[in-house]
C-alpha cells in the first residue's frame, strides 16, 4: 500500500493530517465562515504560491499506480487545479496528500470532462434535450455527479450549453440544441444536479458553464474559428443560457476559443467582467478553455504569451488551463504596474472560495472504495435508461408500421450499427466502456427473443466502399417480414474538432439502404448519431424512422422497447433536421423574410423548409389540443397572467405529451423572431384522458425583447401565443 501511516489514520478518523496538527490558522478553521478563511489564507500566500493556484495542469492517463513509482511527481503540490484524466482515487489521493505536505496545504482542485456520465454513460445533450425532461437530466447529472466524485473530480467541465444552429459543426452534440430557452432550462437543471444544495457534499461536484460564448457559431461549421456574433445576437441567443446558468448558482464558467466579432472569449473584458461580474454578479471564478490564452497570439491579438495573459487576466478569465501563461508572466506585469496584487488576490480568492465550498480543506481524501460500489449502480442504470428511453425521437411512422406486430415472426438487423456499441456511448464518454454497453443486437434478443427470429447482417461499414456484406444483408431482408435498418455516425464524428462538410451519412451507408430498399420489405430505419442529419435521400425509403441518437450505456434496449411497443415514444427534435446541408444554418426561430409569401428565401433546386422541423416528434397515440383558454385578450403591460390549454390522448394507449409554448411579437422597434419559445411541459395522459397544461405569462420576460445592450423591454400592441395549431392574439396596452 503506497498510502502514508498518517494519512491512512486520517482517512479511518475522518479527519485530515492538517487538521490533526491542531487548527494553528483561522483558514484551518472549520467553523469560521469561507470568507473569513480565504482572507486570512490569501494573506499569507507568496505570489509564487498564489500563481499555483491559477494555475490548471494534468494529471494522469495511467490509471494503474502500481507500473509508475510516483504518480504525481509531475505536478506541484502547489497547483491550483488538475485536469484528471485518471479515475483511481488512491491517484487522487496521493495527490492530496502531496499538496497537503506543502507550507500552506492548499487541496487540488481536480476537474474533469464529465459531460454525459462519467461511466454510467447516459445519452449525449442534443438527445437529452429532445426527452424536454429537465427533472430526468437533474437526475442524472446527479449520477454522474456521484461517480466522479468517488474518484476524486470534484469540479465537471460541464454543461455546454452553446446555442447550436450548424450541424456540420462536431459540438452541437454536446448542447441542448439551437433553442436559447431550452439551452438556459438544461443548463439550470445540470446545474441542480451536479451542484445540488451543497456542493461539500461526498456525491457532488461543482458545475462550469461551457464556452462562454457565442462559440456554436463557428463559421461554416469549423472548429475553433472565428464568429460573427453582433451585440443583438449575443444578448437575444448566445447569452441567456448562460444568465439561466449562473442564476441557478453555477460555480464556474470557461472562457471560449472563438474570437468574438474581434475580440476573442478569453479576452473580452466585456462579457467577462461588465456582463458577468458585474451585471450578473457572478462570484465563482473563469476557467480559459484549454490553450485558449496562448491561442489569442494565434488570432492576432496579442504578440506573444505574456500579453496574452495580460489580456485574459485582465479580461477576467482566472484560471488558466494548459496555457502556460499565467505563472511565469505575472510577476512581471505585477512589477511593470500592468497587473495589480489587489487583482491577483481576488482571483485566488475565487478559486479558494470553490475549494472551501466543496469541502476540499475540510474532507480533501476520497474513501477509496472498489470500482463495483462506485460505478454502475442500478439506480443509476435505471436513469441512464429511462433518459435514452424519453430521448428516442419517433420522426416517421407511415401506416402505423411501428410498434411491429406479433404477426412480425422475423426481423432483419442490418446495418453497421447493428454491432457499433461503442458508438452508442457518443463523444466526449471517456470513462465509458463498450462492455457496458447494451448493444442494439442484445437488447433485440432480449426483446424478441422466442417471439421473432433476427437475421443479422452488418452489411457495410460506416464508411468506405466495401460492398462485399451487400449481398449477405440483401439475403436477410429477403427472407424477413420487416427489416431493422440500423445507420448513423461513429462517436468520434462529433466532439470537438470533428466537423463535416456535410451531414449527410456516407455514400456507402446511402447504397446500402437503396440496395434494401429494392427487396421492398418494409423499412424501419434506425439511427445513431451526433448531430441532425440530411435525410432526404434515407427518408423515401422507410416507412419509420427512429431517432436513437447516441444513448449511451442503455444503448440497445430503450430502442428495441420502441420497436416492440413496450415503450411508447415521446420525444420531441431540440433541433431542426434540414431537408438538405445547403440549407444550413436553418432554425426555427429565424426573423421575418422581407418577402415571406412562398418559404423564407427561395431555393431554386430544394425546397427552403426543413424535412423535420424544432418540436417535431410522434407518438403511438394520438393528442387532440383544446381550446387555449385565456382570462381575457387586453392586458397591460405590467399585468401577469396565465393561458391553459387542455390536451386529450384520444388514442388507446398511455402516452408522454411535451407542450411547447411560443410567442410572437408582430411589430416592435426591433425586428423579432418568427416565433419563440417561452415555455414548455410534459405530463403523461393515459388514454382517452385530458390534462391542462399551463403558461403562466410575465409580459417582460416572456414577450418582451433584450436589445443590444442586455435591456429588456416589452412594449404596448399585439402579440400572438401559439401553441400547436392554434395562433392566439392579445393585445398589451
Ligand atoms: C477543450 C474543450 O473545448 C473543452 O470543452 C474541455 O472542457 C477542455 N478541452 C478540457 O478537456
Amino acid at each position: 500500500m503506497i498510502f502514508s501511516a498518517t494519512l491512512m489514520m486520517a482517512l479511518a478518523t475522518g479527519l485530515t493530517t492538517q487538521a490533526e496538527q491542531a487548527k494553528k490558522h483561522p483558514y484551518q478553521d472549520v467553523k469560521r465562515p469561507v470568507e473569513e478563511r480565504v482572507a486570512d489564507l490569501v494573506a499569507r500566500m507568496t505570489l509564487e504560491e498564489k500563481l499555483g493556484q491559477l494555475t490548471q495542469l494534468t494529471l494522469g492517463q495511467n490509471t494503474n499506480h502500481n507500473n509508475i513509482a510516483d504518480p504525481v511527481g509531475d505536478v506541484a503540490g502547489e497547483t491550483g487545479s488538475v485536469i484528471y484524466f485518471g479515475e483511481d482515487p488512491e491517484i487522487h489521493n496521493l495527490m492530496q496528500e502531496k499538496a497537503l505536505k506543502t507550507r500552506l496545504g492548499i487541496p487540488v482542485l481536480f476537474g474533469y470532462d464529465v459531460i454525459h456520465g462519467f461511466r454510467t454513460i447516459y445519452p449525449i445533450s442534443l438527445a437529452q434535450a429532445a426527452s424536454w425532461d429537465p427533472e430526468l437530466v437533474e437526475l442524472a447529472c446527479a449520477v454522474a455527479a456521484r461517480e466522479a466524485r468517488a474518484s476524486g473530480v470534484a469540479w465537471t467541465f460541464s454543461p455546454m450549453i452553446d446555442v447550436a444552429r450548424d450541424p456540420r459543426w462536431g459540438r452541437i452534440a454536446e448542447g441542448y440544441g439551437e433553442d436559447a430557452y431550452t439551452n438556459g432550462v438544461f443548463a439550470a437543471a445540470s446545474v441542480r444536479g451536479y451542484q445540488g444544495s451543497d456542493m461539500s457534499a461526498a456525491d457532488r461536484v461543482a458545475a462550469c458553464l461551457k464556452h462562454y460564448v457565442g462559440y456554436g457559431a463557428s463559421e461554416a461549421g469549423k472548429d475553433y474559428v472565428y464568429t460573427e456574433i453582433s451585440r443583438q445576437t449575443l444578448w437575444d441567443t448566445y447569452l441567456p443560457p448562460y444568465q439561466a446558468g449562473i442564476e441557478a448558482g453555477a460555480a464556474t464558467v470557461m472562457s471560449s476559443f472563438n474570437d468574438i466579432s474581434g475580440v476573442p472569449g478569453s479576452a473580452n473584458p466585456y462579457l467577462l467582467t461588465e456582463v458577468l461580474k458585474n451585471r450578473w454578479g457572478h462570484k465563482g471564478f473563469v476557467v480559459s478553455d484549454w490553450g485558449s490564452i496562448q491561442q489569442l497570439v494565434n488570432q492576432g491579438v496579442a504578440a506573444d504569451n505574456k500579453e496574452a495573459a495580460l489580456k485574459a487576466f485582465t479580461a477576467g478569465v482566472e484560471m488558466d488551463m494548459m496555457n502556460g501563461a499565467y505563472a511565469p508572466h505575472m510577476a512581471a506585469l505585477i512589477d511593470e504596474g500592468k497587473v495589480t496584487m489587489a487583482q491577483v488576490d481576488d482571483a485566488v480568492s475565487r478559486i479558494l472560495t470553490l475549494k472551501f465550498q466543496l469541502g476540499l480543506f475540510d474532507k480533501p481524501f476520497v474513501k477509496v472504495v472498489p470500482e463495483s460500489e462506485r460505478y454502475l449502480q442500478p439506480a443509476s442504470l435505471a436513469v441512464a435508461e429511462k433518459l435514452a428511453e424519453e430521448s428516442i425521437v419517433l420522426l416517421k411512422n407511415k401506416d402505423g408500421l411501428l410498434p411491429l406486430s406479433a404477426d412480425v415472426k422475423r426481423i432483419a438487423l442490418i446495418g453497421p450499427m447493428v454491432e457499433g456499441d461503442t458508438h452508442l456511448l457518443g463523444s466526449w464518454s471517456f470513462h465509458g466502456r463498450e462492455e457496458d454497453v447494451f448493444g442494439i443486437l442484445e437488447g433485440m434478443k432480449g426483446e424478441f427473443g422466442g417471439k421473432a427470429e433476427l437475421l443479422i447482417a452488418r452489411g457495410s461499414d460506416f464508411d468506405g466502399e466495401d460492398r462485399s456484406g451487400f449481398e449477405e444483408a440483401v439475403r436477410a431482408a429477403s427472407a424477413a417480414d420487416v427489416v431493422v435498418l440500423c445507420l448513423g455516425e461513429k462517436k468520434q464524428w462529433s466532439g470537438e474538432n470533428a466537423s463535416r462538410s456535410t451531414i449527410a451519412l456516407p455514400e456507402i451507408q446511402q447504397a446500402l439502404a437503396e440496395e434494401i430498399a429494392r427487396v421492398g420489405k418494409p423499412v424501419v430505419l434506425v439511427l445513431s448519431n451526433g448531430r441532425p442529419l440530411e435525410l432526404r435521400g434515407l427518408e423515401p425509403i422507410a416507412e419509420s424512422i427512429v431517432e436513437l441518437w447516441q444513448p449511451g450505456v442503455a444503448g440497445g434496449r430503450p430502442l428495441a422497447g420502441v420497436l416492440s411497443g413496450r415503450v411508447n415514444p415521446s420525444g420531441k427534435l431540440a433541433v431542426t433536421f434540414p431537408y438538405s446541408t445547403g440549407q444550413i444554418p436553418i432554425y426555427y426561430n429565424h426573423r421575418q423574410s422581407a418577402r415571406p409569401w412562398g418559404g423564407q428565401g427561395l431555393y431554386q433546386d430544394i425546397p427552403s423548409t426543413p424535412l423535420y422541423d424544432f418540436g417535431h416528434g410522434l407518438s403511438y397515440t394520438t393528442f387532440q389540443y383544446g381550446d387555449v383558454v385565456l382570462p381575457k385578450t387586453e392586458f397591460t403591460v405590467g399585468e401577469k397572467f396565465t393561458v391553459r390549454i387542455s390536451v386529450r390522448n384520444s388514442g388507446d394507449r398511455s402516452g408522454i405529451e411535451t407542450v411547447h409554448w411560443f410567442i410572437n411579437d408582430p411589430v416592435c422597434s426591433i425586428s423579432r423572431p418568427v416565433k419563440e419559445l417561452k415555455h414548455f411541459e410534459r405530463q403523461e395522459i393515459p388514454a382517452g384522458e385530458s390534462r391542462e397544461f399551463v403558461f403562466d405569462i410575465d409580459p417582460l420576460r416572456d414577450l418582451g425583447y433584450v436589445d443590444a445592450d442586455g435591456r429588456h423591454f416589452v412594449e404596448p400592441g399585439d402579440y400572438f401565443i401559439i401553441v400547436g395549431e392554434a395562433r392566439v392574439r392579445i393585445v398589451l396596452k
